[in-house]
């Protein structure tokens, strides 16, 4: 009895460990579809070149709204340093994330953040 409740909860653990670390398993390469389909419109992936938005030019360990860019809405002035999770968080929803007027996209699906931010980690 105290062996099966054991194996039990070793097996509720080993679930979660393997359900978790979504963000570790981008794609780089699909991630890089995903950003021509949703994020080209707006953005670039060259240093000093903005569009709607700003480059996102090694924006993984950037401080938000520190591009050369005039046009910054709601970042303009954070203090967050982009990484993987808050970048995941912002992506979701960036209005939720900012708290005002910013950033007028949300990428809904868990999977192509953790793409798109594999990809933008992969130009660096
Ligand atoms: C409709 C145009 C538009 C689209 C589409 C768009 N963005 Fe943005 N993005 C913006 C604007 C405008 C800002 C500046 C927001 C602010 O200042 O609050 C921004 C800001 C950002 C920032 C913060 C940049 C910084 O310098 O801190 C990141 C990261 C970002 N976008 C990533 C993405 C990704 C990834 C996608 C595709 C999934 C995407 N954006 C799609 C317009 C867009």
């Amino acid at each position: 009895m105290k062996h099966r409740y054991l194996a039990s909860v070793l097996g509720a653990l080993a679930l979660s460990i393997a359900a978790s670390p979504a963000l570790a398993s981008g794609d780089a390469e699909a991630g890089a579809g995903v950003f021509k389909k949703r994020c080209m419109a707006c953005h670039s992936t060259e240093a000093g070149k903005n569009k709607t938005g700003p480059s996102l030019a090694g924006i993984i360990g950037k401080q938000a709204a520190t591009a050369d860019f005039a046009k910054y809405k709601g970042l303009k002035g954070s203090s967050v340093v982009w990484d993987e999770d808050n970048l995941d968080e912002f992506l979701a929803n960036p209005k939720k994330f900012v708290g005002a007027k910013t950033m007028a996209y949300k990428l809904k699906k868990e999977n192509e953040r953790a793409d798109v931010i594999a990809y933008l980690k992969s130009l660096q």
